[in-house]
C-alpha cells in the first residue's frame, strides 16, 4: 500500500468503501444479502468464481491477466440477486493466486463486489426476475441479463484499468483501440456463459456451473498456454538479439527497431496476423549470422579486404545456418538470408533482383537501412527521418523494392517514427566500427591485399 501513489490509495479506499458500504445497506435492509435456503447456490458459485479467479490467463502485456470468473458473478445475478452477485465477487479476495499482494486481492474483490452489485441492480430494474429461471420464463430473462452483462464488463474494466493508470505509468489511452475493442467483444461474449448456468440449475442445479464453464476454463488456459509459449519465443529471439548486439556498441537497438519497422511495412502491404509476427522476428534476427564473423572484422575501422568483405557477406548464410533449428521461425529464414539483396541484383549472397527477392527481405532490407541512417555511427550523427526518408527514395527502383519503400513511407506518415536516443562514446575497449547496412556510406574494400 505505501509504494501506491497518494491518488491510487485514495481510489483503493474509495471502491472498498464502496463495496462495504453496499452490503452492509443489504444487511440492514434484508437482514441478510442471501437467504438461508440460497446458501448452497451462493457456495457453488463462489467456488466456482475461487476456481476461475485462481487460475487466471497471463496475456502478452506485462502484468496483465484475465480470468473467466465473471461468468459466475453474472450467474449470481440471476440466481441471487444484486447481494449475492457482489457476495460471490467478493470472494476474489481469498483467491489461490501465490504472491499476489493484499492490496490487490482487496481491490479485486472490491470491485469485483461493485460490479456485481451494479449489474444485479440494473438487471431488477428491467424486470429480470431473480431465482432459478422456470422454462416458460428463460426469454423474459435474455433482455435484462444483457444489459446486466453490458454493465458489468465495460465498468470492470473502467475500474481496473482506473487503478492500473493511477497506480502505474501505462494509461488506458495507451491501449490501442483496436486491441481494446476486441478484449471488451470476447468478454461481452463469454458473459453468456453466465446465463447458461443459471438457465441449466433448474435441471441439473450445481453440475450446470461445472458443465458450462469447464469447457470455457481448459480453452482460457489452452490460450494462456499459447500466449507463454509466444513469450517464451520472444525471450529466445531477445538473447540471440542481445548477443548479436554485444559484438557492436553503436548497433544496440538496432534489431529491435528493424523488427518494428518491417512490422510497420508488413502491415502496410496487407500481410496477415501471422506473417507480421513471422516478419517481426525476422527483423529481430536479420543479423544473427553476425555472430559467425570475426569480431575484429565487423568493428574494423577503414578499408576492408577482400577477404573481410567476403566474410562479412558470408552474415546472412551464416544466420540462416544458426537459426535453421527454430522451428517457428517459418517464412522469417528468407528474410534472413536475403536481406542484404538488391532490388538491381547487385546484392548479396545470391544476387537475386527483382521480384526473385522474396518479400520478407525485401521489406527487411528497406527497414534495416532506415534504422541505420536514422541512429548514431562511430563515424557520423544519427540523419534525420527527413534526410533518411529522401535517400531511401532516391534508392528505391536500384537498391530497394520501390513497393516497400512507398509502403513505409505511408506507414511513416501515419505513425511518426522515434529515433533512437543518441549515443554516448563508446566505453574504451569497444572500437569504432563501419555499418554494412548503411547505404550512404558503403564499405570500402582494398583488392590485392
Ligand atoms: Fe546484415
Amino acid at each position: 500500500m505505501r509504494d501506491l501513489p497518494w491518488p491510487a490509495r485514495v481510489y483503493l479506499v474509495a471502491v472498498i468503501v464502496a463495496a462495504a458500504a453496499l452490503l452492509v445497506r443489504s444487511t440492514i435492509t434484508s437482514g441478510a444479502p442471501v437467504a438461508p435456503e440460497d446458501l448452497d447456490v451462493l457456495l457453488v458459485l463462489a467456488l466456482l468464481f475461487l476456481v476461475c479467479e485462481s487460475m487466471p490467463t497471463l496475456l502478452n502485456v506485462e502484468q496483465f491477466a484475465v480470468s473467466v470468473s465473471f461468468s459466475a458473478s453474472l450467474a449470481a445475478v440471476v440466481l441471487l440477486g444484486p447481494d449475492g452477485a457482489a457476495l460471490v465477487g467478493l470472494t476474489a479476495v481469498v483467491s489461490v493466486r501465490p504472491g499476489l499482494p493484499l492490496v490487490k486481492r482487496l481491490f479485486n474483490g472490491a470491485q469485483f463486489a461493485v460490479c456485481g452489485y451494479v449489474a444485479g441492480w440494473v438487471y431488477q430494474a428491467l424486470e429480470g426476475r431473480v431465482g432459478v429461471p422456470q422454462v416458460n420464463a428463460f426469454d423474459d430473462l435474455i433482455g435484462p441479463y444483457a444489459a446486466a452483462t453490458a454493465v458489468f464488463v465495460p465498468l470492470n474494466i473502467a475500474l481496473t484499468l482506473t487503478m492500473i493508470g493511477l497506480a502505474t505509468n501505462v494509461r488506458a489511452t495507451e491501449v490501442p483501440m483496436r486491441a481494446m475493442a476486441q478484449f471488451l467483444l470476447s468478454y461481452l461474449g463469454y458473459g453468456t456463459f453466465g446465463l447458461l448456468v443459471a438457465g441449466l440449475w433448474a435441471t441439473v442445479q450445481s453440475i450446470s456451473a461445472v458443465l458450462v464453464l469447464l469447457p470455457l476454463f481448459v480453452a482460457r488456459w489452452a490460450f494462456g498456454q499459447y500466449h507463454a509459449q509466444q513469450r517464451s519465443y520472444d525471450a529466445t529471439i531477445a538473447a540471440l538479439c542481445q548477443a548479436v548486439e554485444t559484438k557492436d556498441y553503436y548497433t544496440r537497438g538496432h534489431c529491435t527497431r528493424v523488427s518494428l519497422a518491417s512490422s510497420m511495412i508488413a502491415q502496410e502491404i496487407g500481410m496477415g496476423t501471422e506473417r507480421v509476427r513471422a516478419i517481426r522476428y525476422a527483423g529481430m534476427l536479420h543479423d544473427v549470422g553476425k555472430l559467425g564473423v570475426p569480431t575484429k572484422v565487423l568493428q574494423k575501422d577503414g578499408p576492408l579486404t577482400e577477404e573481410e568483405f567476403a566474410a562479412i557477406q558470408l552474415h546472412p548464410m551464416r544466420g540462416l545456418e544458426i537459426v535453421r533449428g527454430i522451428g517457428f521461425l517459418d517464412e522469417a529464414y528468407a528474410g534472413i538470408m536475403h536481406h542484404h539483396e538488391r532490388h538491381d541484383g547487385t546484392g548479396y549472397p545470391m544476387g537475386l533482383a527483382g521480384d526473385e527477392i522474396p518479400e520478407f527481405a525485401k521489406v527487411i532490407a528497406v527497414a534495416d537501412a532506415f534504422d541505420s541512417m536514422t541512429s548514431d555511427r562511430s563515424y557520423r550523427g544519427a540523419r534525420p527521418v527527413g534526410v533518411a526518408v529522401e535517400e531511401l527514395r532516391k534508392s528505391a527502383g536500384t537498391h530497394f523494392d520501390p513497393v516497400m519503400v512507398a509502403a513505409f513511407i505511408r506507414a511513416l506518415d501515419r505513425d511518426p517514427w522515434q529515433p533512437p536516443r543518441r549515443v554516448d562514446s563508446p566505453p574504451p575497449d569497444e572500437t569504432p566500427i563501419k555499418d554494412h547496412d548503411d547505404p550512404t556510406m558503403p564499405i570500402e574494400v582494398v583488392t590485392g591485399q
